[in-house]
């Protein structure tokens, strides 16, 4: 605790300092205006001018091509060996509509080495995609950052960059200590992560950045999801008896559900259902052909196996001819390693990429910003929340390299 009190103190004098220079330096950029690369002097200006130019690019799940080919170029500019490892087009399903064309764009996920070793000790996490909608950066009150994904994860992303580069710049580190990963698409379901399981690599500690508040996340809650589908017969809406509408198969399955209880821990507290989407029907004077709502359950403790059960025996209780169809990728509660001293240690109820890296890795989960306004039309932090996160950074990675 005083530790975290006397790193705030020095943030917030760094923030003051540094940051109400680098505001006066750096006019808000245009949107338009072509990127320009860090020099390679190591500055707290370079994180801060990292994280807007990555605001500033849009790179919403499948329409990460951009950010991509400019981190990679200042990576290498920065002397470190990177690789692309290229991962699918997103499914249509998926894309956000805003997205201009995501299928033509190129997406791969970047793996850089400072040193000869591509495989390392530790490996530093996090994702470039965002959810929709974009908008860039902005300073509101001196040291407010706003702008999409100035939390979620441009935040852990350009942190993690100037942690391993002080820890080389100090050599607390040798370039063979410490690696960085940044994946695509894990805003729609983690593509990116599971395909990094092909690079064949092995690390003793993984640490991934999402926003905790600064805090060392010890757990977070599991995930099921899937789509309730009701199918009738369309028809004129005076006569309802020669047909059947879906739309009102569907709603008691709904109301069903809601009255269901899920599994409840002590560290996770409730399950939590969510009906995130309804559509249905054509028009108030028809009756409903199809029917479907879209469902997530973060699961507090059991398996998905018992959730699925549960959701199951609810909706055929309703109607035996209505549709469910679970998706890929859901998994229970994640359990995360968060023995190392000095922090506050929390669990979150979102989804992150952990599970889907395969490994025996020990895996930290640590990051600046608050994850109640990530995904928000008020997106942001405090920048004193960047300069705290590299030294929260820099102590797990140091930790890591002790054990
Ligand atoms: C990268 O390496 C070259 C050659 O070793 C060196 O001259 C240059 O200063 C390095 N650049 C950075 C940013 O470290
Ligand atoms: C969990 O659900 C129970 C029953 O609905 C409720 O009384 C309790 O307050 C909930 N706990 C939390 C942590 O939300
Ligand atoms: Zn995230």
């Amino acid at each position: 605790m005083l530790i975290i009190q006397w790193l705030v103190h020095c943030a917030l004098t760094f923030a003051t300092t540094t940051f109400s220079h680098y505001i006066q330096s750096q006019p808000r950029p245009q949107i338009e205006r072509p990127i320009r690369l860090e020099e390679s002097e190591l500055s707290k200006d370079s994180l801060f001018s990292l994280h807007q130019n990555l605001i500033n690019i849009e790179s919403i799940s499948g329409n990460e091509q951009t950010v991509g080919e400019f981190l990679e170029a200042y990576l290498k500019s920065h002397n470190y060996t990177v690789e692309r490892q290229y991962v699918d087009p997103l499914p249509t399903s998926l894309q956000d509509f805003r997205a201009e064309e995501p299928n033509q764009k190129q997406r791969f996920n970047l793996l850089a080495y400072p040193g000869e070793n591509r495989q390392t000790p530790v490996l530093l996490s996090s994702h470039l995609d965002t959810v929709p909608p974009h908008y860039g950066h902005e300073i509101h009150e001196h040291d407010q950052i706003w702008g999409r994904g100035s939390v979620d994860a441009k935040a852990a992303v350009s942190c993690m960059i100037q942690t391993s580069q002080e820890l080389l710049a100090s050599r607390q580190i040798s370039p063979n200590d410490v690696s960085l990963l940044f994946v695509v698409g894990e805003e729609t379901g983690g593509d990116g992560m599971r395909r990094a399981n092909d690079l064949q690599l092995k690390w003793e500690t993984v640490i991934f950045g999402e926003p905790t508040e600064l805090k060392l996340a010890s757990g977070h809650k599991g995930i099921l999801i899937f789509t309730v589908k009701a199918h009738g017969k369309a028809g004129h809406s005076g006569y309802p008896w020669l047909g059947q509408s879906a739309n009102h198969l569907l709603v008691p399955a709904l109301v069903a559900l809601q009255k269901l209880e899920f599994p409840s821990s002590q560290k996770y507290g409730n399950s939590t259902l969510n009906i995130g989407r309804i559509s249905g029907g054509v028009a108030a004077n028809v009756i409903a052909e199809e029917a479907r709502a879209e469902i997530g359950i973060r699961i507090a403790a059991g398996s998905p196996g018992i959730v699925k059960k549960l959701v199951s025996d609810a909706v055929k209780a309703v109607d035996e001819n209505l549709d469910l169809d679970f998706s890929e990728g859901s998994y229970p509660p994640v359990y995360i390693d968060s023995d190392v001293d000095g922090f506050e240690t929390t669990t979150v109820n979102y989804g992150t990429d952990i599970p889907n890296l395969n490994g025996k890795h020990k895996r930290y989960l640590y990051g600046p910003g608050s994850i109640l306004v990530a995904h928000s039309d008020h997106e942001h932090l405090k920048a004193s929340q960047l300069l705290i996160a590299v030294e929260g950074y820099k102590r797990l990675v140091r930790s890591a390299l002790k054990s």
